[in-house]
């Protein structure tokens, strides 16, 4: 089929832009609020004081006479749920560990009881007045930022969402020991949370339908599917009970992508008191509420012949998981197929501890990974004296060494190349303090980026109407990334038709299921759906109407004059044959005062290849939105944990450091064009996570080529480049 209207690919603005600029555009906790919400009562949280023990007494005495207060919740009367499964396929629970149904208490935060009152202030005001009395135990703790062994280390089962937590292709460790060039190094790294600006929050109500229990929830989610069944699972009903709503996310960056307690606990709580129940997330309580990239002690040996070819590595990967619940960070997982190698080596290994589950978040594995990797790549192109760009066009892998297999697609060098060029790299030297400006001390650093592409099974409904319109659904997710507008985009290529003429609506359950808006999945798994679906209305039309050559959609439409419909899934693909991934090339200059050391990221470059780019604006928006999240990894972002307390200390905006506009002066993104035919129908790799990786590195090597000292624990504040 030739398209007459190449949509796709340029600059596009939101669809969705003027309904959220306006306020237009509802978050949940704006649904049943003001006059519409009459009738609806706000909970909030109360979260244990201790980090292991058992609740003994809980005195809400004068909680329950304060007034508007409709009930007060805790482990003695809270309904018992269901059980969760970890590994259930259909929705992805952050813990199974059910709060408020024992005594015990495992973490900081965990809730142990929850006040429901006619107005949030009352609420929180009865809160306060609730008494409790812990039997405390010591709880078990680990500091990784200290690179303490405590010999509680295991083996996972498995890492992320599905990867092996071992791997070994020849002999890493013996080859790293014979090598010419060896460094073996340590990176270390503390708590770092998703802090969205949307609180995390559910709205949840009842109703009786036909003799039938329905439950409605408005939840702040990445996977309203996933949320729907791991409520249903907690409450013991069907999933076809619950209908989860959720048509704007304001960020989530993996904290909403699986479900939390405070979403259960809504419905249960809505239930017990018969009216519709709202709950948000304090700030403080997104640090313990909603998962956090865990702390991560990483080792990597590396070893290289005296022209830098790679003779052998070695990563090994440890983080804290909570005492009952498990989340392996797969922070080793892209250094067994990023460069050619004959010997490598990786293991993951976990420590319990009495904190909350940690759950995907940024790029989970790979942005922490390539920190560490990619800085001792640095370290051994500085020992073997070799520009860092050749020590990675020396080693760069043809094919995936791990898998096998060949790739779909890779133009990592044409990135190296277009980022070099654009930075300037011509004139790096490879010497310590090689470029100063007075006091001013300047170093450039760079770095390799990737993000597997991946892709899971999903639906969309078409309904092409007598106007010349169309209407498409899927109950997909916009988390400020731009679905609503790609999506509207893609449809409108395969319909033919203006994107004008096409609404594209999301985040209902009442809609065809879609995946979890994570693992940078949602363009290539929604857009070929998306695609597949229209092209199937499209020739339906044509068919029924028996359309002539030189008709437009628009014109067959109006003159067929009736509603034409379809639904199709697009599946992930059987067997594949290839290995696929997003590449990219990051690079940083840092400007440090030689005096108070004081770190800035004057300049970051970073070219980036996706296949096919569906729109360049939204897609140049998040690579730059995930660039400066590495700005905020590499020097600022530190959730700091009070080891004797075991509690988080830095539980809020002003002490949890995220880069802000003077943070990040000038940050440029390049698209690498990329045809991909065997990526998927659409040709389009994931970018949510690619910008994110890679750049801590570039910066930390700069930090280095600016001072001579090496940062190998993040973040790299003043007193670590003393
Ligand atoms: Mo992403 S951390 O899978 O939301």
């Amino acid at each position: 089929m030739v398209l007459a209207y190449p949509w796709v690919g340029p600059g596009m603005d939101r669809v969705d832009g003027r309904a959220k600029v306006t306020g237009a555009a509802k978050y949940t906790a704006d649904f049943l609020a003001g006059a519409q919400g009459r009738g609806t009562l706000q909970a909030v949280l109360v979260g244990s004081a201790i980090a292991r023990g058992r609740v003994v007494e809980i005195d809400a005495g004068e909680a329950w006479r304060m007034p508007g207060v409709a009930s007060i919740l805790t482990h003695e009367n809270m309904p018992r749920l269901g059980k969760l499964d970890a590994d259930d396929e259909q929705g992805t629970p952050g813990q199974v560990r059910l709060p408020l149904q024992t005594a015990e208490v495992e973490h900081v935060g965990e809730y142990v009881a929850m006040v429901i009152a006619e107005t949030l202030e009352r609420a929180e005001a009865a809160a306060a007045r609730i008494r409790i009395r812990y039997e405390e135990k010591q709880g078990w703790t680990w500091n990784a930022e200290a690179g303490e062994v405590t010999g509680r280390e295991y083996r996972p089962k498995e890492v992320g969402r599905g990867d092996e937590a071992d791997s070994e292709r020849g002999d890493g460790p013996g080859a790293v020991a014979a090598a010419a060039v060896q460094v073996r190094e340590r990176y270390l790294m503390g708590q770092e949370n998703h802090n969205p600006m949307e609180m995390s929050a559910t709205v949840a109500a009842w109703e009786q339908v036909g003799g039938e229990e329905r439950l409605t929830v408005y939840s702040a989610t990445q996977h309203v599917y996933g949320c729907r069944h791991v409520i249903a699972r907690a409450l013991g009903l069907e999933d076809r009970q619950v209908r989860v709503i959720c048509p704007f996310v304001g960020g989530a960056f993996g904290c909403k992508g699986s479900t939390w307690p405070h979403e259960y606990l809504a419905a249960a709580a809505a239930k017990v008191v018969g009216r519709p129940v709202k709950v948000v997330l304090s700030r403080r309580q997104m640090f313990t509420g909603c998962g956090c990239r865990p702390e991560l002690l990483q080792r990597v040996s590396l070893g290289a012949e005296p022209g830098g070819r790679l003779a052998g590595m070695v990563h090994d990967a440890v983080n804290h998981t909570a005492a009952s619940d498990e989340w392996a960070e797969p922070a080793a997982v892209q250094t067994r197929m990023i460069y050619s190698c004959a010997n490598v080596k990786t293991t993951h290994r976990l420590v319990p501890v009495h904190r909350n589950n940690p759950t995907q978040m940024r790029a989970p594995g790979h942005a922490p990974g390539t920190w560490a990797l990619e800085a001792a790549m640095d370290e051994l192109a500085w020992k073997a004296g070799i520009d860092p760009i050749e020590l990675r066009l020396r080693n760069d892998a043809e094919r995936d060494e791990e898998l096998d297999k060949p790739w779909s697609s890779k133009s990592l060098r044409e990135c190296y190349r277009a980022a070099a060029e654009r930075f300037g790299w011509e004139r790096y030297q490879q010497r310590v303090g090689a470029m100063r400006e007075g006091r001013t001390l300047i170093g450039w650093g760079m770095a390799t980026a990737l993000y597997p592409t991946n892709r899971e099974g999903a639906h969309a409904r078409v309904k092409l109407l007598p106007d010349g319109t169309a209407v498409v659904i899927s109950a997909t997710h916009d988390l400020g990334t731009g679905t609503y507008t790609i999506m509207t985009q893609v449809a409108a290529e395969a319909l033919g038709l203006p994107v004008e003429s096409v609404v594209f609506l999301l985040g209902d359950t009442d809609m065809p299921e879609s995946p979890v808006a994570g693992g940078s999945q949602s363009a290539a798994s929604v857009g070929t759906a998306v695609r597949t679906t229209c092209e199937a209305a499209r020739r339906k039309l044509f068919e029924e109407a028996h359309a002539g050559d030189g008709e437009t959609t628009e014109q067959v439409l109006r003159r067929h004059g009736k509603v034409v419909e379809a639904e199709g899934k697009a599946g992930p693909p059987e067997k594949q044959s290839h290995s696929a991934y997003a590449f990219g090339a990051q690079f940083a200059e840092v400007r440090i005062d030689a005096a108070l050391r004081e770190v800035r990221v004057s300049r970051a470059v970073g070219a980036f290849a996706a296949g096919r780019i569906l729109n360049e604006k939204t897609a140049r928006s998040q690579l730059m939105g995930g660039m400066v999240m590495g700005v905020g990894m590499a020097l600022m972002e530190h959730t700091a944990y009070d080891r004797r307390r075991l509690k988080v200390v830095t539980d809020n905006l002003a002490d949890y450091l995220v880069p802000v506009n003077p943070d990040v002066p000038a940050v440029e993104v390049i698209l690498v064009p990329e045809e991909d035919r065997q990526v998927n129908e659409i040709g389009a790799k994931g970018i949510g996570e690619l910008g994110t990786t890679g750049i801590a590195a570039a910066i930390t090597n700069a930090i280095y080529h600016a001072t001579g000292v090496r940062v190998r624990e993040l973040p790299a504040t003043l007193d670590k480049i003393m």
